[in-house]
């Protein structure tokens, strides 16, 4: 099984990168995973320009960065953590960059993969960040496998929190069982991704615009999604 982690902090030992730190050790000892471990911070990333080369082709315009290859071994991944400090009440601008670039959401990019959401945050607002992680699952048509907020000082160390090493493998247990189930989505994912989204929604859409989204419709027609 092939689990990626992604660090969407800019800090890539800060509380959130200390946290999947500990995630990766210990879902690194199983047997059977292997992990890719992303710290967004340490690729060359530009922005999305907006261009939607990507409906058109399935791949990227910017071809001279670090994103396009991450972004497929994401996509290639069976389950997928997320972390992210909370900024301003959201995601690190860094992920969600990252998300607009790998192209994930139209082309269910995740589809049937596992997720877990995980969020520090100093003040308030966390929850935010762990909502936001939650819907970009469901819209890219992963299902939920858990999630992990964690209110924290800044430059303070989670693992020194009590039973807080014990929680984290507590998680990632569930995580690694649900994948290994190959538990489908939840009735609600389904009928929210599977037909409102994708059948109802957006299928319309692009088989009226066939030209303008031929790199979706690529995409969905090798998952058998047409
Ligand atoms: C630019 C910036 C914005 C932040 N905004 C919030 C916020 O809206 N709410 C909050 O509770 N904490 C906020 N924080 C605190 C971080 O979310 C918190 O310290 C987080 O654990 C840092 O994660 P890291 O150590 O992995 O970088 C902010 C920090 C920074 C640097």
């Amino acid at each position: 099984m092939i689990i990626s982690i992604i660090n969407g902090s800019p800090r890539s030992k800060g509380a959130t990168g200390t946290i999947l730190t500990e995630m990766n050790n210990y879902l690194g000892n199983k047997e059977d995973v292997t992990i890719n471990y992303i710290d967004l911070s340490k690729l060359d990333m530009k922005f999305c320009t907006g261009c939607i080369h990507c409906y058109k082709t399935g791949t990227c315009m910017i071809k001279d960065d670090d994103i396009e290859r991450v972004a497929v071994m994401v996509k290639a991944s069976d389950g997928i953590i997320i972390g992210s400090p909370t900024y301003g009440s959201n995601i690190s601008g860094m992920l969600k960059n990252f998300i607009d670039r790998g192209h994930f959401i139209l082309e269910q990019g995740l589809r049937n993969k596992k997720g877990f959401a995980l969020s520090t945050y100093g003040i308030a607002d966390g929850h935010q960040v762990v909502k936001i992680l939650k819907k970009f699952f469901l819209v890219s048509g992963a299902s939920r496998a858990g999630d992990m907020l964690l209110k924290i000082d800044f430059n303070n160390n989670p693992l020194l929190i009590e039973h807080m090493v014990k929680k984290i493998h507590k998680k990632m247990d569930v995580l690694y069982a649900v994948i290994k189930s190959q538990k489908s989505k939840s009735l609600f994912e389904r009928l929210f991704n599977d037909f409102l989204l994708v059948k109802i929604i957006w299928k319309p859409i692009f088989l009226k615009n066939r030209a303008k989204y031929a790199g979706i419709l690529k995409a969905w027609e090798q998952m058998e999604i047409l």
